[in-house]
């Protein structure tokens, strides 16, 4: 096992009915900014629970948070964080909101050059951010008890140098950017997050199917690498797996079901607060390719990791061959003589774990044919982010391979 330091200052709220405890989490005078997305926690009154936990504190709202949150949509946000001294932020929503409220937590504070610029160097010079808490209402990314996030940009204004003559000067367009890019800092960990089971009983399957995905891959991407003699972390990480194959299914048949989606929600959060990370090696590139396919073709982050993992696993089963016969035995219960033939049926279980969810594995299904792939090799190129892989083997040949197979 590898040397590591762990610390998760995030406090969980975990329950039915925890939302009513928020107000001990946040102080008397705080001027709060509410965020949340595009309407569901309107709709369903989880905004109106959260607004009534908070009684007479100062505070404004700003909705509209996409999926695969963009700049142009936060940085109105941030003018309103400034011109409202507002000094707490209250996330309420999924991972594209409490990702949005990281970014806003660390923009508001940031000095000096365009915000974006925390994307481009992944968090390491933010110096600080406001505190923030989450009450969240789709199992899936982790986000609500960690201090990762994932902003995308469309646009970006370019200076051009105007016509010569008596008006010159400098005129801007628009150009098309298409970049999901990643930060990450110790200073944007929730303060605190409320997990309460009964607010993702209104999520349509697609996005419950989405959220099980997510975790599952998350997982993976920590435990689908080589040995490190870890026993703790693997067997955390292999207790998550099977109750994701245990609790998916069964929460998707019965999506009221409280216990299912209690396990549902933990497990998720769970799946990336750092725990399971802890001291082994990662390795993230399904994630990487992923975030360029939905930047260049707006697939939901889930879909893009049904897609690239069955084809990462196929394309690594050398580099991962310790790892992939272990979780073929401990998660699939194959105990076939042959390796080769564990090794495969492993990784066509996972697909059609995937499958059977809703969610399709390859890239054709969603329209994406062989002519797409100079142009996610190119992103993948210009954002600079390989050789990828828990042993940086995967070039942008590789990657282009497995997308490739992943067709
Ligand atoms: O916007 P509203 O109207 O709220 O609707 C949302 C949205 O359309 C809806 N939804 C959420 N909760 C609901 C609900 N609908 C009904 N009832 C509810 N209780 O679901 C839709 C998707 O929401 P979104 O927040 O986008 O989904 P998710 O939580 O899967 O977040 C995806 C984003 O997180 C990033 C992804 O890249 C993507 O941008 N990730 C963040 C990570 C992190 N911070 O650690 C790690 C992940 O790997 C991931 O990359
Ligand atoms: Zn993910």
């Amino acid at each position: 096992m590898y040397n590591f330091s762990f610390h998760n200052p995030t406090r969980i709220l975990f329950g039915q009915g925890e939302i009513a405890r928020i107000g001990e989490c946040i102080p008397a005078q705080a001027r709060i900014l509410i965020t949340y997305g595009g309407g569901s926690v309107v709709r369903f009154g989880v905004l109106d629970e959260v607004k009534a936990a908070l009684g007479e504190r100062f505070c404004l709202e700003f909705g509209g948070i996409e999926p695969n949150p963009s700049y142009e949509t936060l940085m109105p946000a941030v003018e309103l964080i400034r011109r409202n001294n507002i000094d707490f932020l209250l996330a309420v929503g999924g991972g594209s909101v409490i990702d949005g409220t990281k970014f806003l937590a660390a923009a508001a504070c940031w000095i000096g050059s365009d915000p974006w610029d925390i994307l481009l160097d992944g968090g390491a010079t933010v110096q600080k951010a406001l505190p923030f808490g989450a009450v969240l209402t789709l199992p899936a990314t982790g986000s609500e008890m960690n201090c990762g996030a994932v902003i995308s940009r469309n646009v970006t204004r370019v200076a051009l140098p105007a016509a010569n003559g008596a008006n010159a000067g400098v005129s801007l367009i628009t150009k098309s950017q298409h970049d999901k890019l990643v930060f990450s800092s110790p200073l944007v960990y929730p303060q605190f997050s409320v997990l309460d089971p009964t607010k993702s009983y209104t999520l349509p399957a697609q996005q419950t199917a989405n959220g099980i995905v997510d975790a599952f891959v998350h997982i993976l991407e920590q435990y689908l690498t080589f040995p490190v003699d870890a026993k703790v972390q693997d067997r955390f990480a292999e207790g998550l797996l099977l109750t994701l194959l245990e609790e998916g299914p069964r929460v998707l048949a019965d999506p009221q079901n409280y216990d299912a989606r209690a396990n549902l929600m933990w497990a998720a959060t769970m799946a990336l607060n750092g725990l399971i990370g802890c001291g082994v090696p990662q390795d993230w590139a399904t994630h990487m390719l992923g975030h360029e396919i939905t930047a260049l073709h707006g697939l939901d982050h889930a879909q893009t990791l049904a897609v690239v993992m069955p084809s990462l696993m196929q394309a690594q089963r050398d580099v991962k061959r310790q790892k992939l016969l272990q979780y073929a035995e401990r998660i699939w219960d194959l105990h076939d003589r042959d390796d080769d033939k564990r090794i495969d049926l492993a990784i066509s279980r996972t697909r059609d774990f995937f499958e059977s969810l809703g969610i399709n594995t390859r890239l054709a299904d969603y329209g994406i044919g062989s002519e797409a792939l100079d142009a996610l090799v190119a992103k993948l190129d210009q954002h600079g982010r390989y050789p990828l892989g828990e042993r940086q083997d995967i070039t942008l040949e590789r990657s282009r391979t497995i997308l490739a197979a992943a067709i």
